[in-house]
């Protein structure tokens, strides 16, 4: 695993690319606004035309995405329970699913819900047969047990495209809710090069692109 600073995520923007619109997050379990703007940075310098996301929750950060989209086939997947019978859970997972599952997602009714493609089942049964090396940026923040978070990120990669820049985020790396996640990022970080970016919990793997160097870019 390396460890990257803020910056070096920022730096890979170009400087014409870094104005973006965003969905102020809300939750108490929301992503940190630090780790909105890593999110968002990757997202500008990948400008992906397919996006994926395991665990929609309320859809703050999906409409995050889908102001800031590019292209007229852009698309956003998001994947979330229709209900909580017969999944596991750790930490405060359940009480987010349990939220999840009773509301609204913040993106109905908007304009930009056109791009938004939302799927509904439990990601430890989900066959991406029809996505298959087509997305070019996937967040996994879904169920955070090793068991279904493996099985994500299985599916992240036969999903991701490898021709061009791409990316896979997973969140929570480091939460002390999920210590088995991040030995099961650790343990991956073997195969594939993985990024933890510092004071967040968030770290990423980039395919044929690279985070800035250390020092200053210009
Ligand atoms: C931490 S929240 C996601 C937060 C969201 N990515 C954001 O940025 O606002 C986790 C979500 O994963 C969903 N989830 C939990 N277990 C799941 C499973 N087995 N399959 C699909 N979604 C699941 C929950 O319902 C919840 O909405």
């Amino acid at each position: 695993m390396f460890n990257i600073r803020p910056h070096q995520v920022f730096h890979m923007v170009k400087p014409e690319d870094r104005k973006i619109t965003v969905q102020l997050p809300t939750s108490r379990t929301a992503l940190s606004a630090l780790e909105t703007f890593i999110l968002m940075a990757l997202f500008k310098a990948i400008k992906p035309q397919k996006v994926f996301e395991f665990g929609t929750y309320l859809g703050e950060t999906t409409l995050t995405w889908a102001y800031n989209l590019e292209g007229n086939d852009s698309k956003i997947y998001t994947l979330d329970l229709p209900a909580v019978q017969g999944v596991e859970f750790q930490g405060r997972d359940e009480w987010c699913a349990d939220i999840a599952t009773s509301n609204h997602k913040y993106f109905e009714g908007k304009d930009e819900a056109d791009g938004i493609i939302q799927i509904w089942g439990d990601s430890l049964y989900f066959e991406p047969a029809e996505l298959l090396n087509s997305i070019q940026y996937i967040f996994i923040d879904g169920n955070h047990m090793k068991k279904y978070a493996a099985k994500d990120t299985e599916n992240a990669i036969t999903m991701l495209d490898k021709t061009v820049p791409s990316c896979v985020i997973w969140h929570d790396y480091g939460n002390p809710e999920h210590p088995e996640l991040t030995k099961y990022l650790d343990e991956l970080s073997a195969q594939y090069d993985i990024y933890h970016v510092q004071a967040t919990m968030l770290a990423f793997y980039l395919n044929k692109c690279n985070i800035a160097p250390t020092a200053f870019d210009q």
